[in-house]
């Protein structure tokens, strides 16, 4: 079960909203999640609020230091992904999350110039990694890229992060205003009217292409259970 989560010291940097694509593309696959809300501010909780149940989705809220190791153990028996939402901090719950991750996805706002917030994880991994003798798989998500953007913008922005070391996801999130709207009228890309929300599809393939990613990147191939009530990790031959 791998346990996936979003990070990033500032807030607005585009967390919450590619935490939910990620989750929701997953569950639409047929992939069992759990999303843990592990943000005071509650986004997560208030969008499953007005969305209500789906198929292979929940959403776990008031999510603290103390019950995150619980939730992890009993979940893992029930899901085959878990995605954690975390406040645009740098607190004890946020490092207590990444040394549980099994990849940390660091959302930055392609077109801001401030990156601090990003850096300000990136830091605390290699400390985490340091200190504690231990490898912290990780990689940045450009985030709310405007569609004017140019790929050679991004290949520098790539290039810079690369050099230091860091692993930059291919496939950026767009600014999109279907994005939004799923927080204002609850439900997925997939339930929206491709009439009433512009350039849907474009943002249905861009959830899918950076869920893609994100799966490829995970040590473990996870194999979706179907009906039975039990999961299997395959550890990828490659
Ligand atoms: N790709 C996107 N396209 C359009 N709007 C976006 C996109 N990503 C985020 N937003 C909007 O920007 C705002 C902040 O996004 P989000 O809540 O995902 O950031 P966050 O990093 O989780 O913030 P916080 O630290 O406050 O939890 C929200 O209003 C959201 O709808
Ligand atoms: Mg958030």
């Amino acid at each position: 079960m791998p346990v996936i989560s979003f990070a990033n010291a500032k807030g607005g940097a585009g967390k919450t909203t590619a935490a939910l694509l990620l989750a929701t593309e997953f569950a639409r696959q047929g992939y069992r999640v759990a999303i843990l809300d592990a943000d005071p501010q509650r986004w997560i909780t208030q969008w499953y609020d007005i969305t209500g149940p789906m198929p292979n989705l929940e959403v776990i809220s008031e999510v603290s230091i103390s019950s995150l190791q619980g939730h992890l153990t009993s979940l893992s028996s029930q899901v085959e992904y878990v995605i954690i939402d975390l406040a645009g901090a740098r607190d004890a719950l946020v490092t207590a999350a990444i040394g549980l991750s099994d990849h940390v996805m660091i959302p930055v706002q392609g077109c801001a110039m401030d990156a601090r917030g990003g850096a300000q994880i990136l830091d605390l991994i290699g400390l985490m990694e340091k200190t504690g003798n231990l490898k912290i798989a990780h990689s940045v998500v450009l985030t709310r890229v405007a569609s004017m953007v140019t790929t050679k913008a991004l290949l520098i922005i790539k290039g810079l992060l690369a050099s230091r070391g860091v692993n930059v996801i291919n496939t950026p999130i767009a600014e999109r205003s279907a994005f939004r709207e799923l927080f204002d009228y609850g439900g997925t890309l997939y339930t929206m009217d491709p009439q009433k929300v512009s350039n849907l599809e474009k943002a249905r393939e861009n959830s899918r292409a950076f869920a893609a990613e994100v799966s490829r990147l995970l040590p473990m191939r996870v194999v979706r259970s179907g009906n039975k009530n039990w999961l299997r990790l395959v550890r990828d031959a490659a």
